[in-house]
């Protein structure tokens, strides 16, 4: 880090989506408070305002008025949404800004592949062809008319068109010559086509960092295109809570925050539709699933209520609406459908990794999991009465995506990844094989491992103050993990006291989860017969690390299975399959929700499961 004035103010500039904090001075410019951070802005004038790449948006504090530079490179709509030049911007207050894709030269690494599963394809929308009787001066039926005597003769029932639907019905009967292709679910035509073209479905995984979709073709279930990208909420809050508070502090909030979710969602049907060659009006259905406070901001619900005790949806029941009723640009009759939430901290995001992960495949107990910074967890099991559903989620904490930790950040290139601590050798592994400029979740994992393993750190996570590499600085107890030589920003990167507790929190909640159910369904760990760890962490994760940690059970290895987003592939299988999203809302149904917090065992729980 550069010299700097012991008078200037310094502020913290806070990155986003990438999740780097810095320290800057009130001097130094956006652009120098990312290379500093290790964030990589596109900034092709190299600083002189003149290209407008290193463009960014302020999601809160204060900046340094517009420069003259920026007034001429940038709209006025452009400065009065918040979004500066990099180079000409410094801070004049602690700042969050979110750095637009485009302006990144790295992406982040977006969790969106999954275990595809093999399912009868059984879609709720179908496709029925017309050839349609021309109207003539003597046959004066209207065109709607035409289309029902057309389905009748096909041995069809009457069908409803709504007044979109309608609109575009005479337009595309005289285009086609009188034949078409009708979109229908349940008697409800929700698209009109030219005959040939496929039906498609959207598929989406709403999580609270990342945005995952997949193009399925109703028809063959195949999966024609899938794309990932941060949740653009993050500028406005990184975690849940923050996202609550931002939404019920601000007139606008909720409505900010799901008009950004949707215009990123349209954003990226239309890469998806672009790759695969076709048109948006072809995406006759779609399933969006993620935790309930996303469910309810995607579909401009009060959240108030789930930012408080004892966090209530406003509704649990699954929902089904016409999807332009929340903006999102796709045929014009196309449903959109809400899976089932649990309860507050467990969402259709949940069932829906449940109904891809197979749970009643084998006899024993099977645990699944999905870390994030809130950790759902549940136990299924067969019992003589039947199957039991026992959930809960447990407030793991930031940690694991990289946050409250002193060197974290996100999973984006330079970020490490993997640590090996062998006889008092540091060997790192980074994302994309960059220097390293920060720890993410699955590194501070494996980094503590390490440090327990080599006696570095004992059993209640306090550091040997005799070891080498650990050191005193500015009071605090750290162990030196890069140096500042070998580092992309050329400081020193460390694993402090604060960082195992944060690891320690985080993995005795989880753990806590975990024995609690196992608790109450009278279960011993050893009955575990799979562990099934699904979401972004959780695919990344080495399974060796998270037991010696005492985050899982240590059982034999081949009980562990790590499945990606399998929240997404829960999602694809509701829309391609009735039966399947029939099935999802039995397991919500049948879920047993155990609320932790006030549960008489998890106090005892989470203090045992603390200690490595
Ligand atoms: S780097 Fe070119 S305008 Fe900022």
């Amino acid at each position: 880090m550069s010299a700097k004035e012991p008078s200037t103010p310094q502020y913290q500039v806070d990155l986003e989506p990438v999740g780097r904090r810095v320290q800057v001075g009130s001097e130094a410019t956006l652009l120098k408070a990312a290379q500093e951070a290790g964030v990589e802005l596109v900034a092709v004038c190299g600083g002189a305002g003149s290209c407008g790449t290193c463009r960014v948006r302020l999601a809160s504090g204060n900046l340094s008025p517009p420069s003259l530079v920026e007034q001429a490179e940038l709209s006025a709509s452009d400065l009065s949404e918040g979004m500066r030049l990099a180079c000409q911007a410094s801070p004049r207050s602690d700042v969050r800004v979110d750095i637009p894709p485009d302006s990144l030269t790295a992406p982040q690494r977006l969790q969106i592949e999954g275990l595809e599963f093999n399912i009868s394809v059984d879609p709720l929308v179908t496709a029925v062809d017309l050839q349609v009787d021309p109207p003539s001066l003597f046959d004066l039926r209207s065109d709607e008319s035409r289309v029902q005597s057309a389905l009748s003769a096909a041995g069809r029932s009457k069908a409803t068109f709504d007044l979109a639907l309608l609109a575009e019905l005479p337009g595309l009967l005289r285009q086609e010559d009188w034949s078409l292709r009708l979109a229908v679910r349940d008697n409800q035509v929700v698209a009109l086509l030219p005959l040939q073209r496929d039906l498609l479905g959207l598929a989406v995984d709403i999580g609270t960092t990342k945005l995952a979709a997949y193009l399925v073709d109703l028809a063959s279930g195949v999966t024609l295109a899938k794309s990932g990208a941060m949740n653009p909420q993050i500028a406005y809050g990184e975690d849940v809570v923050s996202r609550i508070a931002y939404a019920c502090q601000n007139s606008d909030g909720r409505q900010v925050l799901q008009e950004k979710l949707v215009e990123t969602l349209n954003q990226l049907v239309g890469d998806l539709c672009m790759e695969v060659g076709i048109d948006r009006d072809q995406i006759v259905e779609a399933v969006a699933v993620g935790n309930t406070a996303m469910h309810h901001l995607f579909c401009g619900l009060p959240v108030r209520q789930l930012g408080l005790a004892p966090y209530v949806p406003v509704v649990s029941d699954p929902l089904e609406m016409p999807a332009r009723d929340i903006g999102l640009d796709l045929a014009s009759g196309a449903l959109l459908y809400l899976p089932a939430n649990i309860a507050g901290y467990v969402g259709a995001d949940h069932v829906a990794m449940l109904l891809a992960v197979e749970l009643f495949q084998n006899q024993g107990a099977v645990i699944a999991l999905d870390i994030g910074t809130n950790t759902e967890i549940t136990l299924a099991l067969e019992t003589q009465v039947g199957r039991r559903l026992l959930s809960c989620s447990c407030a793991s904490g930031p940690a694991f995506e990289g946050a409250h930790i002193h060197d974290g950040m996100r999973a984006a290139p330079g970020a490490i990844e993997r640590v090996q601590i062998t006889n008092g050798e540091v060997r790192l592994h980074t994302i994309a094989g960059e220097r390293p400029v920060g720890i993410c979740g699955s590194g501070i994992l494996d980094a503590v491992a390490g440090l327990l393993d080599a006696g570095v750190l004992d059993r209640r996570g306090v550091l040997g103050k005799d070891h080498p590499g650990v050191r005193q600085r500015d009071g605090c107890v750290e162990y030196l993990l890069a140096p500042a030589g070998i580092t992309g920003h050329g400081r020193d990167l460390v694993v402090t006291r604060q960082d195992v507790n944060e690891i320690q929190l985080a993995k005795g909640a989880i753990r806590a989860g975990i024995e609690i159910l196992l608790r109450d369904a009278g279960l011993q760990v050893e009955d575990i017969e799979m562990l099934i760890v699904a979401g972004a962490f959780g695919t990344y994760l080495d399974m060796e690390s998270a037991i010696r940690v005492g985050m899982f059970p240590n059982l034999p290895r081949e009980r562990f299975h790590q499945v990606g987003n399998a929240a997404g592939m829960g999602a694809k299988q509701m829309l391609i399959s009735s039966e399947r999203r029939r099935l999802a809302a039995e397991y919500a149904r049948d879920i047993e929700y155990i609320e932790l917090t006030t549960h008489p065992s998890f106090t005892e729980e989470f203090v045992r499961a603390l200690v490595f």
